[in-house]
Protein backbone atom coordinates (compact mmCIF):
# COMPACT_ATOMS: atom_id res chain seq x y z
CA UNK A 1 0.00 0.00 0.00
CA UNK A 2 1.68 3.61 -1.21
CA UNK A 3 1.74 6.66 1.14
CA UNK A 4 -1.52 7.70 -0.20
CA UNK A 5 -3.37 4.56 0.04
CA UNK A 6 -2.80 4.85 3.03
CA UNK A 7 -4.43 8.76 3.82
CA UNK A 8 -7.41 7.59 1.97
CA UNK A 9 -7.66 4.09 4.51
CA UNK A 10 -7.29 6.58 7.83
CA UNK A 11 -9.98 9.10 6.29
CA UNK A 12 -12.35 6.41 5.73
CA UNK A 13 -11.71 4.86 8.52
CA UNK A 14 -11.33 1.62 6.93
CA UNK A 15 -9.07 0.37 3.56
CA UNK A 16 -11.98 2.14 1.09
CA UNK A 17 -10.09 3.42 -2.08
CA UNK A 18 -11.47 6.56 -3.47
CA UNK A 19 -12.71 5.20 -6.57
CA UNK A 20 -16.30 3.89 -6.11
CA UNK A 21 -15.97 0.10 -6.46
CA UNK A 22 -17.69 -3.18 -7.65
CA UNK A 23 -21.46 -3.45 -6.90
CA UNK A 24 -21.80 -5.88 -3.83
CA UNK A 25 -23.86 -8.36 -6.57
CA UNK A 26 -24.14 -11.57 -7.29
CA UNK A 27 -21.02 -13.08 -7.70
CA UNK A 28 -18.85 -10.44 -6.54
CA UNK A 29 -17.92 -11.99 -3.12
CA UNK A 30 -18.19 -15.52 -4.22
CA UNK A 31 -16.00 -14.61 -7.35
CA UNK A 32 -13.66 -13.62 -4.82
CA UNK A 33 -14.04 -9.91 -5.75
CA UNK A 34 -15.51 -8.81 -2.56
CA UNK A 35 -13.10 -8.25 -0.40
CA UNK A 36 -12.84 -4.62 1.82
CA UNK A 37 -14.63 -2.68 -0.96
CA UNK A 38 -17.84 -4.55 -0.44
CA UNK A 39 -18.24 -1.48 2.40
CA UNK A 40 -17.85 1.13 -0.74
CA UNK A 41 -21.35 2.26 -2.25
CA UNK A 42 -22.99 0.47 -5.06
CA UNK A 43 -22.46 1.55 -8.13
CA UNK A 44 -24.59 -1.24 -10.12
CA UNK A 45 -27.89 -3.19 -9.41
CA UNK A 46 -28.00 -6.82 -8.16
CA UNK A 47 -29.11 -9.00 -10.82
CA UNK A 48 -29.10 -12.31 -9.46
CA UNK A 49 -32.97 -13.17 -8.70
CA UNK A 50 -34.81 -11.17 -11.33
CA UNK A 51 -36.91 -13.73 -11.66
CA UNK A 52 -38.43 -12.65 -15.22
CA UNK A 53 -35.79 -13.27 -17.57
CA UNK A 54 -36.44 -10.23 -19.69
CA UNK A 55 -35.75 -8.21 -16.82
CA UNK A 56 -33.01 -10.28 -15.31
CA UNK A 57 -30.51 -9.87 -18.91
CA UNK A 58 -31.83 -5.98 -18.79
CA UNK A 59 -30.56 -5.68 -15.59
CA UNK A 60 -27.49 -7.74 -16.12
CA UNK A 61 -26.79 -5.04 -19.51
CA UNK A 62 -27.33 -2.35 -16.67
CA UNK A 63 -24.89 -3.69 -14.78
CA UNK A 64 -22.30 -4.20 -17.24
CA UNK A 65 -22.55 -0.35 -18.45
CA UNK A 66 -22.19 1.06 -14.88
CA UNK A 67 -19.03 -1.51 -14.05
CA UNK A 68 -17.71 -0.58 -17.40
CA UNK A 69 -17.80 3.27 -17.13
CA UNK A 70 -16.66 2.34 -13.07
CA UNK A 71 -13.68 0.85 -14.58
CA UNK A 72 -12.97 3.72 -17.09
CA UNK A 73 -13.11 5.84 -14.40
CA UNK A 74 -11.12 4.01 -12.29
CA UNK A 75 -8.34 3.67 -15.19
CA UNK A 76 -7.99 7.30 -15.34
CA UNK A 77 -7.03 7.25 -11.38
CA UNK A 78 -4.46 4.60 -11.95
CA UNK A 79 -3.10 6.51 -14.90
CA UNK A 80 -2.44 9.51 -11.95
CA UNK A 81 -1.45 6.87 -9.13
CA UNK A 82 -0.06 4.01 -11.36
CA UNK A 83 1.50 2.07 -7.79
CA UNK A 84 -1.63 2.39 -5.55
CA UNK A 85 -2.19 -1.33 -4.28
CA UNK A 86 -6.11 -0.33 -3.69
CA UNK A 87 -6.85 0.67 -7.34
CA UNK A 88 -4.79 -2.07 -8.78
CA UNK A 89 -6.81 -4.46 -7.07
CA UNK A 90 -9.50 -2.95 -7.56
CA UNK A 91 -9.34 -2.50 -11.05
CA UNK A 92 -8.06 -6.21 -11.85
CA UNK A 93 -11.58 -7.33 -9.71
CA UNK A 94 -13.61 -4.76 -12.54
CA UNK A 95 -12.02 -6.47 -15.14
CA UNK A 96 -12.56 -9.66 -14.24
CA UNK A 97 -16.39 -9.00 -13.52
CA UNK A 98 -16.18 -7.49 -17.13
CA UNK A 99 -14.36 -10.90 -18.36
CA UNK A 100 -11.40 -8.96 -19.29
CA UNK A 101 -9.50 -11.81 -18.63
CA UNK A 102 -6.30 -10.89 -20.53
CA UNK A 103 -6.26 -6.75 -18.89
CA UNK A 104 -7.10 -8.01 -15.42
CA UNK A 105 -3.97 -10.65 -16.12
CA UNK A 106 -2.11 -7.76 -16.81
CA UNK A 107 -3.36 -5.75 -13.79
CA UNK A 108 -2.29 -8.59 -11.62
CA UNK A 109 0.90 -9.32 -12.71
CA UNK A 110 1.65 -5.02 -12.41
CA UNK A 111 0.43 -5.75 -8.48
CA UNK A 112 2.54 -8.94 -7.87
CA UNK A 113 5.81 -6.66 -9.23
CA UNK A 114 4.86 -4.10 -6.95
CA UNK A 115 4.04 -6.41 -3.74
CA UNK A 116 5.01 -9.93 -4.68
CA UNK A 117 3.68 -11.38 -1.38
CA UNK A 118 -0.18 -10.15 -2.49
CA UNK A 119 -2.05 -13.47 -2.05
CA UNK A 120 -4.73 -12.62 -4.28
CA UNK A 121 -3.17 -11.48 -7.15
CA UNK A 122 -0.77 -14.28 -6.87
CA UNK A 123 -3.98 -16.71 -6.75
CA UNK A 124 -5.64 -14.79 -9.82
CA UNK A 125 -2.73 -14.48 -11.78
CA UNK A 126 -1.80 -18.29 -11.78
CA UNK A 127 -5.11 -18.82 -12.92
CA UNK A 128 -5.65 -16.59 -15.59
CA UNK A 129 -2.19 -17.39 -16.95
CA UNK A 130 -3.93 -20.71 -17.44
CA UNK A 131 -2.02 -22.93 -13.98
CA UNK A 132 -4.97 -24.91 -11.80
CA UNK A 133 -3.37 -24.31 -8.48
CA UNK A 134 -3.81 -27.02 -6.23
CA UNK A 135 -5.99 -24.64 -3.02
CA UNK A 136 -6.66 -21.20 -2.57
CA UNK A 137 -4.04 -19.35 -0.78
CA UNK A 138 -5.18 -19.63 3.06
CA UNK A 139 -4.19 -16.19 3.63
CA UNK A 140 -5.75 -14.83 0.58
CA UNK A 141 -8.77 -17.04 1.88
CA UNK A 142 -8.49 -15.11 5.40
CA UNK A 143 -8.66 -11.89 4.28
CA UNK A 144 -11.62 -12.40 1.51
CA UNK A 145 -14.07 -13.66 4.33
CA UNK A 146 -12.52 -11.53 6.78
CA UNK A 147 -13.60 -8.24 4.43
CA UNK A 148 -17.01 -9.97 3.82
CA UNK A 149 -18.14 -10.94 7.34
CA UNK A 150 -21.11 -7.97 7.48
CA UNK A 151 -22.02 -8.75 4.52
CA UNK A 152 -22.24 -12.32 3.93
CA UNK A 153 -25.57 -13.55 5.11
CA UNK A 154 -27.97 -10.32 3.39
CA UNK A 155 -25.82 -11.12 0.53
CA UNK A 156 -26.01 -14.98 0.10
CA UNK A 157 -29.17 -15.24 1.44
CA UNK A 158 -31.07 -12.35 -0.19
CA UNK A 159 -29.42 -11.90 -3.76
CA UNK A 160 -27.80 -15.31 -3.59
CA UNK A 161 -30.90 -17.39 -2.85
CA UNK A 162 -27.48 -20.00 -1.19
CA UNK A 163 -28.57 -23.17 -0.32
CA UNK A 164 -25.54 -24.92 0.44
CA UNK A 165 -26.30 -25.15 3.86
CA UNK A 166 -29.81 -26.57 3.21
CA UNK A 167 -28.41 -29.04 1.42
CA UNK A 168 -26.06 -30.00 3.43
CA UNK A 169 -28.36 -30.63 6.44
CA UNK A 170 -30.71 -32.31 4.07
CA UNK A 171 -27.53 -34.72 3.32
CA UNK A 172 -26.62 -35.16 6.55
CA UNK A 173 -30.41 -36.19 8.07
CA UNK A 174 -30.32 -38.97 5.46
CA UNK A 175 -27.01 -40.06 6.56
CA UNK A 176 -28.00 -40.16 10.03
CA UNK A 177 -31.01 -42.09 9.52
CA UNK A 178 -32.92 -41.16 12.62
CA UNK A 179 -29.48 -41.04 15.00
CA UNK A 180 -28.12 -38.04 16.47
CA UNK A 181 -24.57 -37.41 16.22
CA UNK A 182 -22.36 -36.96 19.06
CA UNK A 183 -20.30 -34.38 17.77
CA UNK A 184 -19.88 -32.80 14.55
CA UNK A 185 -17.76 -30.17 13.67
CA UNK A 186 -18.42 -27.16 10.72
CA UNK A 187 -15.66 -27.14 8.43
CA UNK A 188 -15.37 -23.49 7.06
CA UNK A 189 -18.39 -22.69 9.07
CA UNK A 190 -18.58 -18.81 8.20
CA UNK A 191 -21.11 -16.71 9.63
CA UNK A 192 -22.34 -19.99 10.85
CA UNK A 193 -25.21 -20.52 8.09
CA UNK A 194 -25.71 -24.11 8.67
CA UNK A 195 -26.05 -24.52 12.78
CA UNK A 196 -29.86 -23.86 12.86
CA UNK A 197 -30.22 -26.23 10.07
CA UNK A 198 -28.83 -28.41 12.27
CA UNK A 199 -30.77 -28.61 14.93
CA UNK A 200 -31.91 -31.65 16.23
CA UNK A 201 -29.15 -33.71 14.46
CA UNK A 202 -26.36 -33.17 16.68
CA UNK A 203 -25.73 -33.13 19.82
CA UNK A 204 -22.44 -31.05 19.81
CA UNK A 205 -21.44 -28.59 16.77
CA UNK A 206 -18.11 -27.00 17.00
CA UNK A 207 -16.87 -24.57 13.79
CA UNK A 208 -13.77 -23.89 12.83
CA UNK A 209 -12.75 -20.97 10.20
CA UNK A 210 -9.42 -19.16 8.91
CA UNK A 211 -11.77 -15.78 8.86
CA UNK A 212 -11.26 -14.47 12.59
CA UNK A 213 -14.54 -11.96 11.20
CA UNK A 214 -16.39 -15.37 10.21
CA UNK A 215 -15.66 -16.76 13.63
CA UNK A 216 -16.97 -13.50 15.17
CA UNK A 217 -20.45 -13.46 13.37
CA UNK A 218 -21.06 -17.33 13.84
CA UNK A 219 -19.86 -16.73 17.68
CA UNK A 220 -23.00 -14.28 17.55
CA UNK A 221 -25.35 -17.15 16.68
CA UNK A 222 -24.18 -18.66 20.30
CA UNK A 223 -25.10 -22.30 18.16
CA UNK A 224 -21.71 -23.32 18.25
CA UNK A 225 -19.96 -25.25 21.57
CA UNK A 226 -16.86 -24.12 20.10
CA UNK A 227 -15.25 -21.62 17.76
CA UNK A 228 -11.82 -21.76 16.54
CA UNK A 229 -10.10 -19.56 14.06
CA UNK A 230 -8.19 -22.96 12.17
CA UNK A 231 -7.27 -24.51 8.87
CA UNK A 232 -8.91 -27.73 7.87
CA UNK A 233 -6.49 -30.18 7.41
CA UNK A 234 -4.41 -29.14 9.88
CA UNK A 235 -6.95 -29.40 11.97
CA UNK A 236 -8.50 -32.86 11.37
CA UNK A 237 -5.28 -34.50 10.89
CA UNK A 238 -4.32 -33.40 14.89
CA UNK A 239 -7.93 -34.99 15.87
CA UNK A 240 -7.91 -38.56 14.87
CA UNK A 241 -10.97 -40.81 15.32
CA UNK A 242 -13.02 -37.27 16.64
CA UNK A 243 -15.74 -36.44 15.39
CA UNK A 244 -19.06 -37.92 14.49
CA UNK A 245 -20.04 -35.61 11.55
CA UNK A 246 -18.06 -33.83 9.38
CA UNK A 247 -19.72 -30.76 7.48
CA UNK A 248 -18.50 -28.86 4.65
CA UNK A 249 -21.29 -26.63 3.18
CA UNK A 250 -19.33 -24.19 0.48
CA UNK A 251 -15.85 -25.08 1.33
CA UNK A 252 -14.53 -27.42 -0.58
CA UNK A 253 -14.60 -24.85 -3.66
CA UNK A 254 -11.28 -23.31 -2.12
CA UNK A 255 -9.76 -26.79 -2.75
CA UNK A 256 -8.86 -28.13 -6.08
CA UNK A 257 -7.60 -31.67 -5.44
CA UNK A 258 -9.33 -32.93 -2.40
CA UNK A 259 -6.70 -35.67 -1.35
CA UNK A 260 -5.49 -33.95 1.63
CA UNK A 261 -9.17 -32.55 3.34
CA UNK A 262 -10.58 -35.91 2.31
CA UNK A 263 -7.14 -38.17 4.21
CA UNK A 264 -7.48 -35.82 7.13
CA UNK A 265 -11.21 -36.22 7.27
CA UNK A 266 -11.09 -39.72 6.84
CA UNK A 267 -8.36 -40.02 9.49
CA UNK A 268 -10.55 -37.47 12.31
CA UNK A 269 -14.21 -39.55 12.10
CA UNK A 270 -14.69 -42.16 14.16
CA UNK A 271 -15.92 -45.90 12.73
CA UNK A 272 -19.63 -44.91 12.20
CA UNK A 273 -19.13 -41.37 10.98
CA UNK A 274 -19.82 -39.18 7.71
CA UNK A 275 -18.83 -36.43 6.10
CA UNK A 276 -21.16 -34.27 4.30
CA UNK A 277 -20.10 -31.14 1.18
CA UNK A 278 -21.00 -29.96 -1.43
CA UNK A 279 -18.65 -28.89 -4.34
CA UNK A 280 -19.67 -26.66 -7.35
CA UNK A 281 -20.08 -29.28 -10.32
CA UNK A 282 -17.46 -29.46 -13.09
CA UNK A 283 -18.62 -30.84 -16.09
CA UNK A 284 -15.20 -32.64 -17.19
CA UNK A 285 -12.32 -34.89 -15.43
CA UNK A 286 -10.58 -33.86 -12.50
CA UNK A 287 -11.23 -30.25 -11.02
CA UNK A 288 -10.90 -26.48 -12.23
CA UNK A 289 -10.16 -23.06 -11.30
CA UNK A 290 -12.27 -20.74 -12.13
CA UNK A 291 -11.64 -16.77 -13.09
CA UNK A 292 -13.67 -16.49 -9.36
CA UNK A 293 -10.38 -17.95 -7.59
CA UNK A 294 -12.77 -21.15 -6.76
CA UNK A 295 -12.76 -24.64 -7.45
CA UNK A 296 -15.31 -26.58 -9.48
CA UNK A 297 -15.12 -30.53 -8.83
CA UNK A 298 -15.82 -33.41 -11.44
CA UNK A 299 -18.36 -36.33 -9.95
CA UNK A 300 -16.08 -38.93 -11.67
CA UNK A 301 -12.90 -37.06 -9.18
CA UNK A 302 -14.75 -36.98 -6.48
CA UNK A 303 -15.62 -40.56 -6.42
CA UNK A 304 -12.84 -41.74 -6.86
CA UNK A 305 -10.84 -39.23 -4.38
CA UNK A 306 -13.20 -40.27 -1.77
CA UNK A 307 -12.54 -43.88 -2.48
CA UNK A 308 -8.60 -43.20 -2.38
CA UNK A 309 -9.22 -41.72 0.56
CA UNK A 310 -10.90 -45.24 2.28
CA UNK A 311 -14.59 -43.51 2.02
CA UNK A 312 -17.65 -45.20 0.46
CA UNK A 313 -20.17 -43.15 -1.31
CA UNK A 314 -23.68 -42.98 0.65
CA UNK A 315 -24.75 -40.87 -1.85
CA UNK A 316 -24.51 -38.12 -4.24
CA UNK A 317 -27.09 -35.52 -5.49
CA UNK A 318 -26.94 -32.66 -8.22
CA UNK A 319 -28.21 -29.36 -6.81
CA UNK A 320 -28.50 -25.60 -7.24
CA UNK A 321 -26.11 -23.85 -4.85
CA UNK A 322 -27.26 -20.42 -5.61
CA UNK A 323 -28.16 -18.04 -7.99
CA UNK A 324 -25.47 -16.40 -10.23
CA UNK A 325 -26.59 -13.87 -13.42
CA UNK A 326 -30.71 -14.94 -13.10
CA UNK A 327 -28.88 -18.83 -13.34
CA UNK A 328 -28.70 -21.54 -10.65
CA UNK A 329 -25.50 -22.72 -10.11
CA UNK A 330 -25.13 -26.50 -10.67
CA UNK A 331 -23.43 -28.25 -7.46
CA UNK A 332 -23.21 -31.91 -6.26
CA UNK A 333 -23.94 -32.93 -2.44
CA UNK A 334 -22.37 -36.33 -0.77
CA UNK A 335 -22.67 -37.80 1.88
CA UNK A 336 -19.18 -40.07 2.45
CA UNK A 337 -19.02 -42.86 4.73
CA UNK A 338 -16.02 -45.04 6.12
CA UNK A 339 -15.86 -48.28 3.95
CA UNK A 340 -15.65 -51.02 5.49
CA UNK A 341 -12.18 -52.26 6.59
CA UNK A 342 -10.73 -48.77 6.45
CA UNK A 343 -8.44 -47.49 9.16
C1 LIG B 1 -18.43 -19.59 0.93
S1 LIG B 1 -18.00 -19.59 2.62
C2 LIG B 1 -19.17 -20.76 3.29
C3 LIG B 1 -19.38 -20.56 4.77
C4 LIG B 1 -20.38 -21.50 5.42
N1 LIG B 1 -19.95 -22.87 5.33
C5 LIG B 1 -21.75 -21.31 4.82
O1 LIG B 1 -22.23 -22.23 4.14
O2 LIG B 1 -22.32 -20.24 5.00
C6 LIG B 1 -16.47 -20.52 2.67
C7 LIG B 1 -15.82 -20.47 4.05
O3 LIG B 1 -14.77 -21.44 4.06
C8 LIG B 1 -13.67 -20.90 4.75
N2 LIG B 1 -12.47 -21.65 4.31
C9 LIG B 1 -12.04 -21.81 3.04
N3 LIG B 1 -10.93 -22.58 3.03
C10 LIG B 1 -10.67 -22.92 4.32
C11 LIG B 1 -9.67 -23.70 4.95
N4 LIG B 1 -8.70 -24.30 4.25
N5 LIG B 1 -9.71 -23.83 6.31
C12 LIG B 1 -10.69 -23.22 7.04
N6 LIG B 1 -11.66 -22.47 6.48
C13 LIG B 1 -11.66 -22.31 5.14
C14 LIG B 1 -13.67 -19.44 4.37
O4 LIG B 1 -12.95 -18.65 5.27
C15 LIG B 1 -15.17 -19.13 4.37
O5 LIG B 1 -15.63 -18.66 5.59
Amino acid sequence: MNRRDRRRQGKAGAAAPTATVAPLSVSTMLMGLAGQDAAAPVVATPVALAADPVQSLLARERQQRELAEELARQQRTLAAEPDSELLLRSVGRLQLRLERRADALITYRRLLQLKPDHAEAAHLAAILAGATPEKADADYVAKLFDAFADNFDRTLTHWLDYRAPQHVATAARAALAGRVAEHALDLGCGTGLLAPEMNGLVRRLDGIDLSPRMIEKAAERKLYHQLEVAEIVAYLAARPARFDLLLAADVLAYFGRLDDVFAAAQAALKPVGHFVATVEAHSGDGFSAGKSGRFAHGEGYLRQAAQAAGFAVASLQPVALRMEDGKPVPGLVFALGLQAGAD
